[in-house]
């Protein structure tokens, strides 16, 4: 006999079968597996929700995957670079608005200027925020010497999503060359945790020709991994890029939207005590779509803290939302936002991921 989707979210393990029926729930099902999300959330990490100042640094990219309206290659990108200057004033702000903590991502760069540019920055906003505001760095695959002198200069997480976890997809979505290797991103995240950051990674979902097979994969790769935090969010298609062409084959975008929120709220159950962003592309789709994560199973928010001047110019994909505010709105918006989706805010905490603090005793 089949098993009663009530009873798999009973268990205490799932084979890929199991994730696959939960991540088609219909439904009526869905109701049950976000309520039961929920509970774990709540027994496991609380309500609290913690902020992360988000600034995206700069969208200068070396790389081309093929989804990213930020690739080298997309020559209709006005390219940018934060200063320092707005760096520490960003930083400033989210100190003096007990944020907690921050997180600086921009495209790929490599070179001694830059890294030794984000190393400066590193230390100044340390000695700024008096070694109060925890760092979180994004800025793709780097050397591990590169991770060494971040880490030493202060950052304590980092994020690299591993965007598809199954190999053969990966190269469908990325340029068949050195530069965008799935093997080498893998050992950036091992690199990552051998040199003491917490590990943030993720996928995008709803990708041309991926299964929910393949995202039963993705969401096994974060266990099988131990990765402390993850982000993930839909696939939204962008007009200049050359994935553009496969939009008349992809989910409708409420779908993509709720198989979002499915693969939150399953990654909750799977993995009880790790931090899980409720992401920017959810918002794209549905103007309460951080609110709904929230709801099944998130417990992070980034807080855009860049400068509005270049917030147009960090387009990934289509209809990125908060391009118009500057950080007190957002910070407003966001504030009502949480507490009508029953969260408190971790004022001033790191919220570090509780998997990683008990891999660590
Ligand atoms: N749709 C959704 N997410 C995207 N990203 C890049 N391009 C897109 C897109 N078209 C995500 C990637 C990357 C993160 C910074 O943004 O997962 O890791
Ligand atoms: Fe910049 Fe993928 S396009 S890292």
């Amino acid at each position: 006999m089949p098993k009663l989707f009530k009873d798999i979210l009973n268990q205490s393990s799932f084979s890929k079968s199991d994730l696959v029926t939960m991540l088609s729930a219909d439904e009526q099902n869905r109701k049950l597996l976000f309520d039961k999300s929920a509970s774990i959330k709540h027994e496991y990490v609380g309500n609290k929700v913690y902020y992360r100042g988000l600034i995206e640094f700069s969208n200068l990219c070396g790389k081309d995957c093929l989804y990213c309206g930020i690739r080298a290659g997309n020559k209709k990108a006005h390219r940018y670079e934060v200063s320092e200057e707005e760096v520490l004033e960003a930083a400033r702000y989210a100190w003096e608005n007990k944020f907690g903590s921050l997180v600086i991502q921009a495209g790929e760069r490599s070179g001694a200027d830059y890294v030794n540019r984000i190393e400066r920055l590193l230390h100044e906003i340390k000695k700024m925020s008096k070694g109060e505001l925890g760092i979180t760095l994004s800025l793709g695959e780097q050397s591990e010497e590169t991770y060494k002198k971040w880490f030493d200069a202060g950052a304590h997480r980092y994020l690299l999503r591993i965007e598809v976890s199954n190999p053969e997809l990966y190269h469908r979505y990325h340029p068949n060359n050195k530069k965008h290797d799935y093997q080498q991103r893998l050992n950036a995240l091992f690199l990552l945790r051998k040199l003491g950051y917490q590990v943030g990674s993720g996928v995008m979902i709803g990708l041309p020709f991926q299964s929910l097979e393949d995202l039963a994969d993705d969401l096994m790769f974060f266990r099988e991994h131990d990765i402390d935090m993850v982000g993930m969010g839909p696939y939204i298609e962008h007009e200049d890029t050359p994935m553009f062409e496969y939009k008349d084959q992809l989910m409708p975008k409420m779908e993509r939207f709720y198989l979002s929120l499915k693969m939150v709220a399953v990654l909750r159950i799977m993995m009880k005590d790790i931090n899980i962003a409720a992401t920017t592309a959810m918002q794209a789709i549905d103007p309460m779509g951080r609110e709904k994560s929230i709801k099944v199973g998130a417990n992070i928010i980034m807080p855009n803290l860049t400068p509005t001047k270049y917030r147009e110019d960090y387009l990934l994909y289509e209809d990125k939302p908060c391009t118009d505010e500057d950080a007190e709105e957002c910070k407003r918006c966001l504030e009502a936002r949480i507490h009508m989706a029953g969260g408190q805010i971790g004022y001033g905490e790191w919220g570090d991921s509780r998997h990683f603090l008990k891999r660590k005793t």
